[in-house]
This record gives C-alpha cells, structure tokens and sequence, in this order.
C-alpha cells in the first residue's frame, strides 16, 4: 500500500495544504506547533474512521472555519484510489471511495491501511487495559470489516443493558425476562468479538515472540495471551458456539450483582491482553525498556498480521518517536520496517540522504 498525496483544508492549523509522498521514507520535521502531527491525523481518519487526538469532529476544524476537507491518493494492489472526508461543524461528515459517498463506516475503514505509532504508544504495556483493547479494535477493523459491525451491535445492546441494570424495576419479572432477551442477542455479538481478539493475539505471539527475542539476543522469551471472562483456555476461546453459551450464562447467572453494582460486569468491554515475559506477566513486572521494546514488536506485529492477511504492508505512520527511543531501538525498528512506507514527524531530526522526501511545516503551510 502506497499514499501518494494527502490535500487538508482548514483542519487545526492546516489551511490549505497538498503534501506528496515518497516511496519508502519520508521525513515531516519543522518546530513545535507547526502541524507535523497534524498531518498525520489527516492519513489516518482514512485508516481508522476517525481521529486519533478527539472523538469531537468538531474540534478540529480550524477555529475560523465551519467546514474541514481531507482528501488522500492512495495505491493498493489494484489501483489508485482516491478518498475523501468533509466534515462540517453543524453536519454529519460525508465520506467518499472514488467520487462514490460511503455511508457505513464499516466500508470506510479497511480500503487504505495504515500503523499508527505515536509516544503513548510506548507506555501501551502498562495503560489502561481500554487503550490495549483499542490497540485490538483498530488493528482488527481494518482487517476484518465484520469485526466493526460486531462491535457496533455489541456495544448498542450493552449501552441498553446498563440502562435497564439501572432502572428502579430491574428486579421485577418482566425485567428478567427483558434481561433474558438481551443476553441472547448480546452473547453472538460478544463470542464473534472474542473469538476474533483471541485469534489476532495468537498471530501477534508468534510475531511478538520472534522480534523481541531478537531484541534480546534469545534471553527473553515472550507469550502473548487474550484474557477473556469466559474462560482462559484457548481452545474453548477458539470454539464460537461454546462462547457464547457461556456468555449466556454470565449474561444471566450474576445478574443481581450486576443490578446491585448499575453495570455489566462481564463481556469483551473486561477483558485484555497480556504478554508474558519469560512467565510473567509484562503488565506488572516489566521495566521501562522492556515496555518499550514490546510496544515496539506490537507495531512491527500488527503491520505483518495486516500484510498476512491482506497480501499488502499498511503504511507506517510515526509520530515524534524517534526523539523518545535509545538509538538502540530506533535503529532495530527503522531496520525491520525496511523497505516499507514510512512517515515520520519529528521536530530535531536532521534530513539527510537516508529520507526519500522531506517536507518542512511551518505554520500549517507545507514545504519541500
Ligand atoms: N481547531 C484548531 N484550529 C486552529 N488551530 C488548532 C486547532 N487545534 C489545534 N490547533 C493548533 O494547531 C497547531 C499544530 O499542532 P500539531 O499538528 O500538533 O503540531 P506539531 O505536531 O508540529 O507540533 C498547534 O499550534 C495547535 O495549537
Ligand atoms: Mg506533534
């Protein structure tokens, strides 16, 4: 997969600009606050669905603009594409493949494919288990456009679920049998998402393990495991129709607790994903290095899994990370991504020959 223009109108301090990209690396540097990351953003709503610095649309329109257009050329294995995105401080964002407007998201995301690694990236062994839960969401989505709609139904049923846990009739029979009703349609949603997470995180162990053995010269070795509530067996976790009838009975059997507490205690929105090292569990025991080293072979990871799975490498996007790795690191993660398209911000990075292109923001104008 190859980007090869990205055009941004009036998006944060960006008011107009056309960026071309190179094969293989390309440099974006300039000083704080000139719209290096900004860039970034712009490529990877095209990979996502939506921005990776706000939920709200409406935040990164430019301050003196109502309207914000983003537009990328990109190459995959059959043709040039051309995508765009309008987005509107009082409209919905329209989105658009080849001139033809996508409604669903689940048809936006996974046409052009992109890795995102940015600094909080390097702290993803040891945050919150929702940003390793997102780090599957993303990865996942745009390999598997089902994936999208599973967790789409998944997470409207479990908003009503914890509605009606909070009810003042929750008790009552009819409710029960409402909350039997639920945990029905809930439990396929719940076993197609943790079916697939359990068998993405057996495709990240193999890669993870090699790459960081190779950090470690052997001395380490790594298992990356998907922790589910239903059950830590893998082979039950592989087993569709066994997981979701033990999601039934969860759904079902905790269910005053559940009343009790005004939340769903159990489901995919619970579980996580830890890797061990040498046994134990990364999460817990892992110094900084190590953490970093692991969010490193997650990236490299999730770029082969992309590629095994759609025969192409994703584009890698990198924002500011050079500046926060020892030149050890960097030099092994810049080594193993190869001959892959990279583009990479950074502030103090000087530009010498090893870029293919090098393009310079200063206040949201860019320059070559
Ligand atoms: N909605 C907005 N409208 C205008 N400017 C914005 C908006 N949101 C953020 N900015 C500004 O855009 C600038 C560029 O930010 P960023 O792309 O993060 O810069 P860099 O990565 O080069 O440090 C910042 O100065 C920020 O304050
Ligand atoms: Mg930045």
């Amino acid at each position: 997969m190859k980007l090869t223009r990205c055009g941004i109108k009036d998006l944060r301090n960006i008011k107009d600009a056309e960026i071309e990209f190179s094969d293989g690396l390309n440099l974006i540097r300039g000083n704080n606050a000139q719209g290096k990351t900004t860039v970034l953003e712009a490529v990877y709503i095209f990979a996502r669905g939506r921005s990776f610095r706000t939920n709200k649309e409406a935040e990164f329109i430019s301050f003196d603009s109502d309207t914000s257009e983003i537009s990328i050329e990109y190459e995959d294995a059959h043709r040039k594409n051309v995508m765009s995105a309008h987005y509107s401080k009082d409209e919905n964002r329209k989105l658009y493949k080849n001139g033809i407007q996508i409604k669903k998201t689940s048809e936006f995301i996974g046409n052009f494919r992109a890795v995102l690694f940015t600094p909080d990236h390097l702290s993803l062994i040891k945050s919150a288990a929702s940003d390793r839960r997102l780090f599957l969401d993303v990865a996942l989505s745009q390999i598997t456009p089902s994936y999208i709609n599973r967790v789409k139904t998944y997470n409207n049923l479990l908003t009503q679920r914890n509605a009606l846990l909070k009810d003042k009739r929750a008790e009552s029979d009819d409710m029960r049998l409402l909350f039997e009703s639920v945990a029905e349609q809930m439990a396929p949603a719940a076993a197609a998402i943790t079916v697939m997470r359990r068998r993405y995180c057996s495709m990240l162990d193999e890669y993870v393990s090699s790459y960081f053995e190779q950090m470690t010269d052997g001395a380490e070795k790594t298992q990356t495991v998907y922790e589910s509530c239903v059950s830590d067996d893998p082979d039950i976790l592989s087993d569709q129709a066994e997981v979701e009838r033990l999601y039934i009975s969860k759904f079902t059997e905790n269910l005053s607790r559940e009343i009790y507490m005004k939340t769903s205690l159990y489901g995919p929105q619970k579980d996580d994903i830890d890797i061990k090292l040498n046994g134990y569990s990364s999460r817990r025991f892992c110094s900084q290095g190590q953490q970093r080293s692991l969010a490193i072979a997650l990236k490299l990871a999730e770029g082969d899994i992309s590629r095994d799975r759609t025969g192409e490498y994703p584009v890698y996007l990198l924002d500011d990370i050079s500046g926060e790795l020892d030149s050890k690191r960097n030099g092994f993660f810049m080594s193993k991504l190869g001959s892959r398209q990279i583009i990479i911000t950074s502030c103090n990075m000087k530009s010498n020959k090893k870029f293919d292109r090098v393009i310079t923001m200063k206040n949201g104008e860019a320059k070559y």
